[in-house]
């Protein structure tokens, strides 16, 4: 089993990710890391014990972890997920705790504490807390077997400005520690996310399980949807952050290139950029295995089947 920390701002993509991981016995979920994003601070760290309860799993720990990015003000997104992060069905208040301890010493103990090259980060919203404690704690870095992370765009660009990805560029410094911390990297970025779209078949195949998390997730992917379809036009919303968790379980859905990635701190039109070195012209190493295609039909059997077991 895979072992893992999921660092989220649910989101009700990152709530379907947290099922996801939850219904694979192919990981071991160690905690989950809350991070300001999608939602202030105070929502998403309550929106992922919502979703652990949904899955009967009220005994995952939960952290709340930064606030706000690194240098900047917290950019959020209530325009794509609602005021709530989840919204789209009605949830209840969730009666788990939450953690005393802060995500960021949870993520340095438990990498200093596990064996070295045995813990995988998940993030699927703003890099901030895995910055923070890689910045406090330069020792843990080398002991982080990989990083699988939702953000960035090559071919895609940009869905928050036209050239930048909602995660990367809420905090691009934290992005570009990470992106500079030699740990191995995955990348999956809206030219990936942007093939997992919820069709009307595929959200119905949720809804058709008959159970409370499979009509959890219709819900909130018919929320989720009409932003897409009513700005856009397409045939569904992207699902984002289930497709690092998909990775995980089955990373021949996936196909990518090692690259070298960096990225933008500073440009006027180009903040939060992930400049991605796709036909690997800079003659810089590379950082990251940088996803560029999906089985979508495969992705979505996949989930709807882990869904249905919870
Ligand atoms: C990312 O931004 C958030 O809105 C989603 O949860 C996802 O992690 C997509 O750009
Ligand atoms: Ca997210």
């Amino acid at each position: 089993t895979r072992r893992i920390i999921i660092d989220t701002d649910p989101g009700q993509d990152d709530a379907v990710a947290i099922l996801l991981a939850l219904a694979s016995p192919e990981i071991e979920i160690m905690g989950i890391t809350a991070v300001a994003g999608n939602v202030p601070l105070p929502l998403t760290s309550k929106n992922a014990r919502i979703v652990c309860e949904l899955a009967g799993r009220p005994d995952i720990p939960v952290f709340a972890g930064c606030d706000a990015p690194l240098q900047r003000k917290l950019v959020t997104a209530e325009y794509v997920h609602g005021k709530t992060g989840l919204d789209g069905p009605v949830l209840p208040e969730p009666t788990m705790p939450l953690q005393e301890h802060h995500a960021v010493d949870f993520l340095i103990e438990t990498l200093r504490r596990e064996p070295a090259g045995s813990v995988t980060l998940c993030p699927i919203g703003p890099l901030t807390n895995i910055a923070q404690a890689f910045l406090r704690a330069p020792d843990i870095v080398g002991r982080v077997q990989e990083i699988v992370l939702m953000g960035g765009a090559y071919f895609e660009v940009g869905n928050v400005t036209p050239t930048a990805e909602f995660n990367i560029y809420v905090d691009p410094e934290a992005a570009d520690v990470v992106f500079k911390s030699g740990v191995p990297l995955v990348v999956m970025p809206l030219d990936v996310t942007h093939k997992a779209l919820t069709t009307r078949p595929r959200i119905e195949a949720f809804r058709s399980l008959g159970t409370e998390p499979g009509r959890m997730v219709a819900e909130w992917t018919d929320f989720f949807e009409r932003f897409d379809m009513e700005k856009y036009g397409s045939a569904g919303a992207p699902l984002h952050d289930p497709c690092v968790v998909a990775y995980l379980i089955r990373p021949e859905l996936f196909t990518g290139r090692r690259i070298n990635v960096e990225i933008e701190t500073t440009g006027k039109l180009t903040l939060g950029m992930t400049v991605a070195d796709w036909w690997r012209v800079s003659g810089r190493e590379p950082n990251a295995l940088f996803i560029g295609d999906i089985d979508a039909d495969g992705f979505f059997t996949l989930l709807t089947e882990r869904i249905g077991r919870l």
